[in-house]
């Protein structure tokens, strides 16, 4: 297994290039299921989670073609997909897939929508908590489907004449079901209003495209979505929306290491909480014409308090990294995690290089340490892991990172993207 190796203490100083979001890339891909027709998306990521995903789509009979990165001379734009899903010739989502992957989960939507039934392997727990799915089950059946849990799948099958539009109102916030009714809703009979929706930008960038793809969508970017569903969607085009977890982390790492980054291509408008939140511990934030500019030249790291909500408040999805920098921050910071439960697996990991953290249910007590020392760290998931390559740039001597599988399944070119910014990071690949 391929690990990474970092020897900290060097300044960020150039352009780090931000990605096209996996978190839209993803819903954007399954939402190709919903149409005959060809759909075009730009900007996709090169991860292993797309890649996974293609390969579960493919499964259903969606046809695939990839325009390599040489089709787009911008260093931030990614690969071009185009996505055709002439027949579903698969309804089953089967476990093997779905456990790796939870997003896959969301194929019950589209697919129930589209062919009337859909089978969808329960997703499994994860390392980050129990992550039930009762939300997305709650959608479908307000849309008319009926549900039934058989061998650990969930079987959907729609009303005769398809799912009709309903009113749902989520009693909590969930990104993924709400991607998942919303995506189901186009293709239902009348208006579905869906309250207490997730409005994270990812879920905005997916209505528009299934605007685009001729759906009517009303208050997308607020809390209530209103779809009037429609027979048939049609191919569109449409470009992935820039990483805003991957914007965040690269931007607490020059916060961590020192120095003067630009982000091209980021956009400050999808993660305001966090960067005000870095402004608060001394980092310099400011909008360029190609994106972020991010600076710390000298001066210390103020300690802050932060707690994890929906957007627009701190995102989950930063939470580790944050932590990574107040581990040297002089003074205690306090961080609680609200939207999973077992979110902190990167705590013993950070105090493998010498962080002082207590953990107290939900909330996590940071006392900056004057100094990280290099460890051999593990690599948990996917946020974790991104945190402990913060950490190992703040630390003195080598860090070893194992298991990057986890960096890999997010984070697009994570090394070079680093070492062209000054860090002594390289990846060590296994025979
Ligand atoms: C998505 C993101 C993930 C991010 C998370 C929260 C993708 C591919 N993943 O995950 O990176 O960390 O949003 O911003 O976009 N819940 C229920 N019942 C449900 C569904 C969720 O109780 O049916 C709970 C979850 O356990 C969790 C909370 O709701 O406590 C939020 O989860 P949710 O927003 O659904 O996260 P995901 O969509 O899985």
């Amino acid at each position: 297994m391929d690990r990474i190796s970092i020897v900290g203490g060097q300044r960020l100083n150039g352009t780090i290039p931000i990605s096209g979001a996996k978190n839209a890339a993803l819903p954007l891909m399954i939402a190709s299921l919903l149409t005959p027709e060809r759909l075009t998306l730009k900007n996709v990521p090169n991860l292993a989670d797309v890649n996974l995903l293609a390969r579960i789509l493919r499964n259903h009979g969606l046809d695939l073609t990839i325009d390599g990165k040489r089709a787009n001379p911008s260093p931030h734009m990614g690969e071009t997909f185009h996505l055709s899903a002439r027949d579903i010739v698969d309804t089953t989502a089967p476990y093997e897939l779905v456990a790796r992957m939870r997003a896959s989960f969301w194929v019950l939507g589209p697919i129930l929508a589209r062919c009337g039934r859909a089978r969808v392997s329960l997703p499994g727990g994860c390392a980050i908590g129990t992550r039930p799915v009762d939300l997305h089950l709650m959608g479908m059946k307000a849309l008319g489907a009926d549900i039934d849990i058989d061998g650990g799948y969930v079987v959907a099958v729609a009303p005769k004449g398809g799912l009709r539009g309903a009113r749902i109102i989520f009693p909590k916030v969930s990104v993924g079901a709400t991607h998942n009714v919303l995506m189901a809703a186009t293709l239902a009979k009348g208006e579905t209003v869906i309250e207490n929706a997730a409005r994270e930008p990812e879920i905005g960038d997916v209505a528009e495209c299934l605007v685009k793809m001729g759906a009517t969508i009303e208050g997308i970017g607020t809390s209530t979505l209103r779809i009037q569903g429609t027979s048939r969607l049609e191919g569109a085009v449409h470009t992935v929306l820039p990483d805003r977890i991957e914007t965040g982390t690269y931007a607490f790492a020059v916060a961590a290491a020192g120095g003067d980054v630009e982000l091209s291509g980021a956009r400050k408008s999808l993660l305001e909480t966090a960067l005000s939140a870095l402004a608060q511990t001394g980092t310099s934030v400011a909008e360029t014409k190609g994106g972020i500019r991010v600076t710390r030249n000298g001066g210390g790291i103020e300690p802050i308090s932060i707690e994890t909500q929906p957007f627009p408040g701190f995102p989950t999805d930063l939470q580790a990294q944050l932590m990574a920098l107040m581990t040297r921050a002089d003074g205690t910071s306090v961080i609680r995690e609200t939207i999973f439960e077992n979110r902190f697996m990167h705590v013993q990991e950070l105090a493998r290089l010498g962080a002082d953290i207590q953990l107290h249910g939900d909330t996590a007590t940071i006392k900056g340490v004057r100094q990280l020392r290099g460890a051999q760290v593990m690599a948990t998931d996917l946020r974790a892991s991104v945190s402990l390559v913060i950490a190992g740039l703040m630390a003195e001597g080598q860090t070893t990172i194992n298991r990057v599988y986890h960096l890999d399944r997010g984070f697009e070119r994570l090394e070079q993207k680093l070492s062209r910014c000054g860090a002594n990071i390289e990846r060590l690949v296994s025979a």
